[in-house]
């Protein structure tokens, strides 16, 4: 099996934890250990967990989906390994994926490495948002699509889906029997305080699969989970024997912890708290660019989206402002879109503020 490199995940691999200011985050300012921590946690034996995450974490996750039992649960190391699992599982060589775009490249790569064909199927800037074109997914679908795969709230512009958009695309997937995954990691993130409808619930060959990572500021905790029909989480579970085994146990302590209904409001405050008060940040800062950036505002998640009007391209940018000024953002050209950036907007502010100026200094000498 060859895989294509995955270049978000390998420049931000790479580069983030060497970089002054790291604006190439997509969720907020981690959580510290002691906002979660328990007192019995000393006590807790460092032996494996239960390999599908602990009955009482399941059950905190279920109940995030009305009338989910735990058989409907499998947690993993993060979203990342529910995608790998899902997708991994569904997709046979000869298979169609149709593909939401822009987006986290992982499912891409990942049905590409399969021998899976993914076609490409675009959100589009009408009225003020980001949609979906659901005239296009018609077109894209045929007797072969296997999965029609999409991110809810979206990576990279924040867009959330309509719940009629959401009705379409279920009928669009029955018609031809394809399953339908639903990453919704940036659940929860959303400006307006309004949750992000789950696609869970309205379709039957589905999987949701989300995690800690972003709406809940507990990348390091490593714990996603995929959400479906008990007989398709059975199989997956047996997959996931192929790959980590099961989660860390401190992790699944940890994640319990925050899940609990009180704490998880909380969490969820804190995350819209900080995208709240920040976002205006880099919108100040992108006006003072006059018609230099456009912008379609996030719905959910700490990035931004921007679209720049220069002849230079975007990963060389992106490069350059690197190089030159230890900045990490990333290039549109990771989510196949040249011309626009992505940076995240959720971490410490001060550092927001300086990559920003950094950044301009770039801007100015590349016009
Ligand atoms: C849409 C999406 N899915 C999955 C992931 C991976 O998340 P996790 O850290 O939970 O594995 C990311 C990370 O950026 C993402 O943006």
């Amino acid at each position: 099996m060859r895989i294509e490199v995955f270049e978000l995940e390998r420049e931000q691999s790479t580069w983030e934890n060497l970089v002054k200011y790291n604006l190439a985050e997509s969720g907020v300012q981690p959580m510290r250990v002691g906002d979660l921590l328990l007192d019995d946690l000393r006590e807790e034996r460092l032996g494996y967990p239960q390999t599908n995450g602990s009955v009482k974490l399941r059950k905190r996750i279920s109940n995030l989906y009305p009338g989910a039992d735990v058989d409907q649960v499998m947690v993993t190391n993060g979203t990342a390994e529910a995608n790998y699992v899902s997708v991994w599982n569904l997709v046979e060589p000869q298979d169609e994926v149709v593909m939401m775009l822009p987006n986290y490249m992982q499912i891409w790569g990942i049905a590409r490495s399969l021998g899976a064909e993914v076609k490409p199927w675009s959100l589009q800037q009408v009225d003020g948002r980001w949609a979906p074109d659901l005239e296009e997914l018609e077109g894209l679908i045929s007797d072969r699509t296997r999965l029609i795969a999409l991110c809810n709230p979206n990576n990279p512009t924040g867009a959330v889906l309509t719940q009629d958009e959401m009705g379409a695309i279920c009928k669009l997937a029955g018609r031809v029997g394809a399953w339908i995954l639903s990453d919704e990691v940036y659940q929860g993130a959303e400006l307006s305080g309004q949750t992000t409808p789950s696609f869970y619930g309205r379709y039957d060959r589905l999987l949701v699969n989300c995690g800690l990572s972003k709406a809940y500021g507990l990348p390091g905790l490593r714990i996603g989970w995929t959400v479906g029909p008990p007989e398709k989480i059975a199989q997956l579970w047996s997959y996931k024997d192929y790959t980590t085994i099961g989660p860390g146990i401190l992790s699944d302590r940890l994640a319990r912890a925050a899940l609990e209904p009180t704490r998880r409001q909380k969490i969820l405050e804190r995350t819209r708290e900080i995208i709240r008060s920040q976002l205006p940040i880099i919108q100040d800062w992108a006006k003072q660019h006059g018609e230099l950036f456009s912008m379609i505002p996030p719905r959910a998640g700490a990035i931004v989206y921007l679209k720049y009007d220069l002849a230079v391209n975007s990963s060389v940018l992106c490069r350059r402002v690197r190089d030159e000024k230890s900045v990490l953002i990333v290039p549109g050209d990771h989510f196949g879109m040249d011309h626009f950036v992505r940076i995240g907007y959720g971490g410490e502010p001060d550092t927001l503020r300086k990559g920003l100026s950094l950044f301009s200094e770039v801007l100015e000498s590349a016009t």
